[in-house]
């Protein structure tokens, strides 16, 4: 055993708004029924976050004061925090700010990262070498989104897969072996007429046009994303585990990204994982882009033990793509 500094999550925090959005409910708003979006998807149901001003921060907060809470972490002691996001209350300031302020962590500095489904994996990444380096101690990295302000509810395209969520996670030094091993990113920015949002930024700032056209919504060819998608999970997944050494029985969690359930699966076959080694939420949650992963790493915390090899990995848009080999540390 080497006595390396890594960045290990101690804790996890999530929440989900409490309205339900149905496929039966989506029935009635668009061209489209339970049948096609199950079978295509594996989505039943989404949450949806409502109230006038209430912005992604909102369950951001629910999610950080449940870690806090559960890992008994004074909020003055968090010396960075991450958020992952594509949907931050506002372009400017950073909503890690707005959120640290909410939770008391007033010692922290911090700022968001936009890397689509991927923010989540490279956050982690990143909060990683200030572990490693030994610069900090406790890190929060979130990752929450409100797909639900960006989604247009007239497209069956896109409504059909996006639903809210919040979740985050502690990070701190491990040097018994467990924590973050191994990373593999990518990022391949052609893939960005596939999968964007054109208006709100500097190109195309908001006018009556952009608005009567539909540009600050969600626009995705479904299609190439997924053949894309597919395709780059798979192996960069069955990658880091090749890297590493892993043979399917070494792992006891896939933890992937929920877009679709047909790209989980084919992720799993890859890898030769059996179901029962596949974190899997999406029929509850739908896409819910960068609150996945720490919202299935919420709801499996139980079930984890110390020592259990997870591999992460997700693709979104950008295109941006990754994998992580982690030791569970508790
Ligand atoms: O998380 C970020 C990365 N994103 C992803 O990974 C998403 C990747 N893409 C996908 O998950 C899938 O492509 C979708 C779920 C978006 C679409 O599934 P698909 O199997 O690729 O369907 P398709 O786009 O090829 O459409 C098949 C048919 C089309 O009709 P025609 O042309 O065959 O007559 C669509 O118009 O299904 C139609 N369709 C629908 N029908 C009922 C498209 N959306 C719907 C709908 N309900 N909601």
């Amino acid at each position: 055993m080497d006595n390396k500094i890594r960045a290990a999550i101690t804790g996890v925090g999530g929440y989900v708004p409490d309205y339900i959005l149905t496929n039966q409910e989506l029935e009635k708003m668009v061209d489209t029924n339970d049948e096609w979006i199950t079978s295509r998807t594996g989505i039943k149901e989404r949450r949806i976050l409502k109230g006038e001003g209430q912005g992604m921060s909102v369950m951001a907060e629910q999610a950080v004061n449940e870690l806090l809470a559960k890992t008994k972490t004074d909020p003055l002691d968090i010396e960075l925090v991450i958020c992952a996001t594509v949907t931050p209350d506002m372009i400017f300031p950073a909503s890690a700010n707005i959120i640290s302020d909410k939770t008391g962590m007033k010692n922290a500095w911090g700022f968001d990262v936009e890397a689509a489904c991927s923010g989540f994996l490279y956050s982690l990444n990143i909060a990683s070498q200030f572990i490693a380096s030994g610069t900090y101690k406790k890190i929060v990295v979130i990752g929450a989104d409100k797909m639900s302000a960006i989604i247009d509810y007239t497209n069956r395209e896109t409504c059909i897969i996006f639903g809210d969520g919040a979740g985050a996670v502690l990070l701190e030094p491990d040097t018994s072996g467990n924590g973050l091993q191994d990373a593999i990113l990518h990022s391949d920015g052609s893939g960005r007429q596939f999968l964007y949002q054109k208006a709100g930024g500097s190109a195309y700032p908001p006018t009556e046009e952009t608005v009567a056209k539909h540009e600050h919504y969600v626009i995705q060819e479904g299609k190439t994303v997924f053949k894309f998608a597919v395709t780059n999970m798979a192996e960069v997944s069955y990658q880091i585990m090749e890297r590493n050494n892993l043979k399917a029985d070494d792992i006891a969690y896939l933890v992937p990204h929920q877009a679709n359930k047909r790209i989980i699966d084919a992720t799993a076959q890859r890898m030769s994982l059996p179901p029962e080694k596949v974190m899997m939420n999406i029929h509850k949650y739908g896409n819910t882009t960068n609150g996945t992963i720490p919202l299935l790493l919420h709801e499996w915390e139980s079930k984890l033990k110390k020592g259990d090899n997870l591999i992460i990995s997700a693709f979104g848009g950008g295109f941006t793509w990754g994998a992580i080999y982690l030791k569970w540390a508790y």
